[in-house]
């Protein structure tokens, strides 16, 4: 599937390979590892997709580990270098800051006149043998970054044999499409990607060769609440038949407008 991928949007288009955890380990009778993942190929169209960044919330347990320490206000912070490797000639980013040099092979992470400020906005944590370092505190953060290893279990009463976990189509349709984009599904089984993109405000086209997935769709895509300007049913069927160059099967495509 990877080098058919590849040769589709192009090597220099794949981002990342993402292991999704779908289930709790099981024990299976053939010989060999249990699979509790599925595996999410993330390629896109051109050097420029569009990548709204999506932060996770930190758990309290994170926060402990994180952001180990607290000021005298109770807020949990933690510190970071305020160089970084790479040494600068002539630069903002080697001048002396309170008469320290930044340590040889590194250079600030900013202008002297920044770090200033840092210090006087008290900023910078100096340790007892003067090392200065930047203070980040935690609830400035929006949040942690979101690795490549997905823990989105499938749904516990599923309305269709495949279905997928309806917050990580969330998470993907938000993070790679904006408001009014096209969100296509050519897969689309019960409709969770076109539920995620619907309710986001995307716009969305979902295709099956299955009378009972189209069905699905359409339950799950009527289920969501509508208000007075949204009409319950903002989309159509059309059906390809036998001589479809999609497929030899007959193919139902659901489409919103
Ligand atoms: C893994 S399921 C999709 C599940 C979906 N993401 C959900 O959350 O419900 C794959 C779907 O692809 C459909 N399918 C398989 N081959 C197809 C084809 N050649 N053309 C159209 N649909 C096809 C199947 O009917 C099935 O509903």
């Amino acid at each position: 599937m990877k080098v058919m991928m590849d040769e589709v949007f192009g090597i220099e288009n794949f981002r990342n390979d993402i292991t999704r955890i779908k289930c709790n380990p099981k024990n299976f009778d053939r010989v060999g590892y249990g699979n509790i993942k599925d595996l999410i190929l993330f390629y896109t169209k051109t050097a420029n997709p569009i990548w709204n960044e999506p932060r996770k919330k930190y758990s309290e347990k994170d926060l402990e580990t994180l952001f180990a320490k607290k000021n005298k206000q109770g807020r949990r912070y933690t510190t970071v270098p305020i160089h970084a490797p790479g040494e600068t000639e002539n630069g903002k980013s080697n001048q002396p800051f309170k008469g320290i040099l930044p340590p040889v092979g590194r250079h600030w992470r900013t202008d002297v006149e920044t770090l200033e400020q840092w210090d006087k906005d008290g900023l910078i944590e100096w340790s007892a043998n003067g090392n200065p370092r930047k203070i980040i505190y935690a609830d400035e953060r929006e949040g942690m970054r979101v690795q490549d290893i997905w823990e989105f279990k499938g749904p516990q009463y599923p309305q269709y044999p495949t279905e997928k976990n309806a917050e990580m189509l969330d998470l993907i349709v938000k993070t790679s499409s904006n408001e009014n984009s096209i969100v296509l599904d050519c897969f689309c089984g019960s409709g969770t990607t076109l539920k995620a993109a619907k309710i986001n405000n995307r716009k969305w086209i979902g295709i099956d060769q299955s009378d009972f997935a189209i069905q699905a769709t359409q339950n799950k895509v009527d289920e969501i609440v509508g208000n007075l300007f949204t009409p319950k049913s903002d989309f159509d069927f059309v059906c390809l038949e036998e001589e479809s160059i999609l497929t030899d099967n007959e193919v139902q495509i659901a489409v919103s407008f």
